[in-house]
């Protein structure tokens, strides 16, 4: 929603109240953060650190204590610029250096809250001198619509020069303290051996014979899972526990939640996306804002822009980094149905995903606030994040005066999986102190 939204909203929740003398007033985030504190939270490279790694005599003289479940600030607090930087140059745990890779980003948080949300204003500098709105798309050969565009560590970039081309993001995982050790090692419970751009990649063919992850899920690849989902001691990926078992897991909360917001597929309909980790990465029931793009039967995207509407049906690659002009297709706003007829020409493109604000709803659309404006080289995103959901089953529930661990993130230049800068878990306090405490608004 835009201010102007919220000034009606608000408008509209006093003359009802008036009427009725029974509503609350809407609630709204801050109009001014001058006076609310900023955090500065250093995120690092955190390279192929996984769970199984730092549990190896790799981690040197570390593997017992983080075994045992020792914090990782313990041994390590302040060393995250020390750490980013042997990651970065490939000295350690990184067998793709990406050149220029920053070791450390800077990520202010300030956090505000009422009786309803929990807000937040994030501010972070891109390495690039625009923000990362662009995403892959289809591109036309003269014959056939191909895939265009991937994140830095895949293949196709380092090694056969494709260009590099993946939206920002900026995520956070949640918990409430039912995850073992979460408020001691956060993320780094969820990364495992296996997974896409990991160590021992899990083999596509394998995944997708797997009884619970490829025959139930339909995955083919392996994403964050949590500890309790695994039954060997390895926590292996393809050690599943059972589907019943994992149920009861999650039903008693035993989930991290993840929400992410995404600089192609949320931010044009003012929005994040919302999920949880347990056996997988997973996005929460319901709904998300974000879908392919593509007709699998056609062999062509399923929309295309409205050149009614924007003055465009497709755009080449010189032109998918304008933001003078919308970079996502945004079904209710900008898209049209594709036409094969439209005289497409070789290099034309059309992104790969298409966004509904109007088609996402349940668990799922829970981040419906979620503004981010990139200016001067800076990304500033405001979200407002409801404490109560009303959706236990995949979300954390919070209250005031409650205190949470969180884990921070952000992809920035064209990355995904690894590729993003990590906090250290620490905790927020709703109204209650913590490393990170909202200050209360009315
Ligand atoms: C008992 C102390 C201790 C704990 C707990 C610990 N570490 Fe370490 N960690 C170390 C030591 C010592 C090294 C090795 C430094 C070296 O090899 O010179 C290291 C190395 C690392 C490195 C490689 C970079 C480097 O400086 O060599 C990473 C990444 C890392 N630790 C992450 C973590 C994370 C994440 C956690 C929590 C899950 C954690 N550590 C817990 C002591 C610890």
């Amino acid at each position: 929603m835009t201010r102007s939204h919220w000034r009606f909203l608000i408008v509209g929740a006093v003359i009802a109240s008036v009427a009725t003398l029974t509503l609350p007033t809407m609630a709204a985030p801050p109009n001014d953060w001058s006076g609310v504190p900023a955090k500065t939270v250093k995120l690092f490279y955190p390279g192929q650190s996984s769970y199984q790694w730092l549990r190896s005599s790799e981690h040197k003289r570390a593997d017992r204590k983080t075994q045992k479940g020792d914090s990782c600030i313990s041994c390590h607090e302040d060393e995250e610029q020390e750490i980013g930087e042997l990651i970065v140059s490939g000295q350690r745990l990184e067998p793709n250096p990406i050149e220029g890779k920053q070791a450390v980003i800077d990520l202010a948080v300030q956090a505000a809250h009422d009786s309803d949300n929990l807000y937040f204003r994030f501010q972070w500098k891109t390495r690039n001198p625009y923000p990362g709105s662009a995403h892959p798309h289809w591109q036309y050969d003269g014959k056939e619509w191909k895939a265009l565009g991937w994140p830095q560590l895949h293949k196709k970039v380092w090694g056969e020069g494709q260009p590099a081309i993946y939206e920002d993001r900026l995520s956070m995982m949640i918990d409430d303290g039912s995850v073992p050790m979460f408020a001691e090692q956060g993320c780094w419970l969820s990364c495992h051996d296996g997974m896409r751009d990991m160590q021992d990649l899990a083999p596509t063919d394998s995944v997708k014979a797997h009884p619970l992850l490829g025959k139930s899920l339909k995955k083919k690849d392996v994403r964050k899972y949590l500890p309790a989902s695994r039954s060997d001691s390895n926590l292996s990926w393809d050690k599943t526990k059972s589907a019943e078992e994992i149920a009861q897991i999650k039903a008693s909360g035993g989930f991290v939640d993840l929400v992410q917001w995404r600089g192609h597929r949320s931010n044009p309909v003012n929005m994040a996306d919302d999920g949880y980790v347990l056996e997988y990465r997973l996005f929460d029931s319901g709904k998300k804002m974000f879908s392919k793009n593509w007709d699998k039967a056609a062999k062509q995207p399923k929309y295309m822009f409205d050149e009614t509407k924007v003055g465009f049906k497709s755009r080449t690659l010189d032109e998918i980094r304008d933001t003078s002009k919308p970079s996502s297709l945004i079904a209710e706003e900008n898209a049209a149905a594709f036409d094969p007829n439209a005289g497409w020409k070789e290099g034309d493109m059309i992104p790969e995903y298409y966004l509904t604000r109007a088609g996402a709803e349940g668990s799922a659309a829970d981040n419906s606030d979620v503004q981010g404006t990139w200016k001067d080289g800076t990304w500033t995103v405001l979200w407002t994040r409801k404490l109560d959901t009303g959706n236990p089953q995949d979300d954390k529930i919070m209250k005031v005066g409650g205190v949470y661990t969180f884990g921070f993130a952000v992809h920035d230049d064209n990355i995904t999986t690894r590729g993003h800068h990590v906090s250290w878990p620490l905790t927020v306090g709703v109204g209650a102190e913590a490393d990170i405490q909202s200050v209360q608004i009315k």
